[in-house]
């Protein structure tokens, strides 16, 4: 492969350690590309807070609008990560920041991932599997959007829906969520919402995600130091471990996160969960796996296409 096909973040999967603390997979750390941080020092200062936390590695998510003008590509979004990178050595900050983006779930997603060849906007490092954030809004969800993430998974990617339990109609219809997770929809749970700071619906629509193990990751969505701060995920960490036990705790905040972040396949879940600490059932286990076997079996079949 030529240097000019080379997709940007190639590589750095192998920089990566084994462990790095908690893994935060959905952080608007990157100054200036959305509403996040605004300046290079409001983007230290968060790191910093993050890596008081516990944080090790930060998937950084900017927002991007498939089709809109000012929409970051892949290549500007790793520059930025580099350059961060960079900084945050200088500033002794022991964090790692890998290039990730919030897509959103805008009508015909899954046929423009499939046409950004090595641009995709994917959420980490380039690997076997190729995770895709998908945003949510919080009131009503988008059109279709069922099938949406099922034309997402056709085009070999598989979409992580970024605070599930934000949204409104998600949340007062959980049976949507069981459908999405049985087709292979992945979800990130925001680390504030199980400590009620999206109120007690959301709160509870995430612990309910957790406690039926639907959930593949805790993240912040951190925009700053106080909105959804990065210091949420230490408070969040302790709360899990107190209610579901330190291995789903681990799972939820390290392990599946740190897998996503390395664009590899999710490790076992731990099977029991939930705050009465019971055996999941065989069949809840087996759903979103079924799912997101199909979809790397598309990936894998598109990827023999393109050989061909
Ligand atoms: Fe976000």
């Amino acid at each position: 492969m030529s240097a000019r096909q080379e997709a940007p973040g190639r590589g750095l999967r192998d920089l990566l350690p084994s462990t790095s603390g908690f893994v935060d997979i959905h952080h608007h750390l990157l100054p200036g590309l959305d509403d996040g941080p605004g300046s290079w020092e409001e983007s230290l200062a968060m790191a910093r807070a993050a890596a008081a936390a516990g944080v090790g590695l930060v998937v950084a998510t900017p927002h991007v609008r498939p089709g809109a003008g000012d929409c970051p590509e892949r290549k500007t979004v790793v520059q930025r990560v580099e350059e961060l990178q960079e900084r945050l050595w200088q500033a002794g900050i022991p964090l790692t920041v890998l290039p990730g983006a919030e897509v959103y779930p805008v009508a015909g997603l899954g046929e423009w991932l499939s046409s950004q060849g090595t641009g995709v906007p994917g959420l980490g490092a380039e690997g076997p599997v190729p995770y895709v954030l998908v945003d949510l809004p919080a009131g009503r969800l988008p059109p279709l959007f069922d099938r949406l993430l099922y034309e997402v998974g056709l085009g070999g990617f598989v979409p992580v829906v970024a605070h599930p339990e934000r949204n409104h109609e998600l949340a007062a219809r959980r049976e949507r969520l069981v459908a999405l997770a049985a087709q292979g929809a992945l979800f990130q749970v925001t680390a504030g919402s199980l400590l009620g700071a999206f109120g007690q619906r959301a709160r509870e629509t995430g612990w309910w995600c957790i406690e039926q193990g639907m959930a593949a990751a805790v993240a912040t969505d951190a925009h700053d130091v106080r909105a959804r701060s990065p210091a949420a995920m230490e408070e969040a960490y302790r709360e899990v471990v107190r209610v579901s036990g330190e291995r789903l705790a681990q799972y939820l905040f390290v392990s599946a996160p740190l897998a996503i972040a390395r664009g590899e396949p999710l490790p076992a879940a731990p099977g029991t969960i939930g705050i009465a600490g019971r055996r999941r059932s065989q069949q809840s286990v087996r759903r979103p796996q079924a799912g997101l076997a199909r979809v790397v079996l598309a990936w894998l079949a598109r990827l023999a296409g393109s050989a061909g």
